[in-house]
């Protein structure tokens, strides 16, 4: 699979399009670690750099929902919780065993899973909300 930070992915939130093109290239710097062999520091690093970031990226697309009365939050909300436990899990993981291959087929399932299709799906989705939405759209001419 190319992971590509395309156009089309953009929600029209200059913050949180930021976070997603980081989010990017940082799985692909995984992915091409992978290939040469690097696999295991490179997702330490991810891991970890998804430990001080992602919970607050979650948090501000949560309070961007719950402005504009999305109606998809819930599920939404429940993709991110899913992300954070399963995050929280693979570090303890790390802890006890240390980077096994079936923590690295684990690591690399969630961040394609929870981040790389979570951007192109739910985060597209809201992304389409937001575009439809007179609120949000007179909100953005206001401070552009
Ligand atoms: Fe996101
Ligand atoms: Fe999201």
């Amino acid at each position: 699979m190319a992971i590509q930070f395309t156009e089309d992915l953009l929600i029209n939130h200059k913050g949180l399009d930021d976070h997603h093109r980081e989010i990017y290239i940082q799985v692909k710097q995984v992915l091409s670690a992978y290939a040469q062999g690097n696999g295991e520091f490179a997702a330490l690093n991810l891991m970890s750099f998804l430990e001080r970031h992602v919970a607050k990226h979650f948090a501000e697309e949560e309070a961007l929902m719950k402005l504009y009365k999305y109606q998809n939050l819930q599920q939404h909300q429940d993709k991110h919780n899913q992300f954070l436990r399963a995050l929280r899990d693979l570090r303890a993981e790390y802890t006890e065993t240390g980077p096994s291959m079936h923590f690295l087929v684990q690591f690399n399932q969630l961040i394609m899973d929870g981040l790389v299709l979570h951007i192109g799906r739910e985060d597209k989705q809201l992304g389409a909300f937001l575009k439809n939405n007179p609120d949000y759209i007179s909100q953005q001419k206001r401070a552009s």
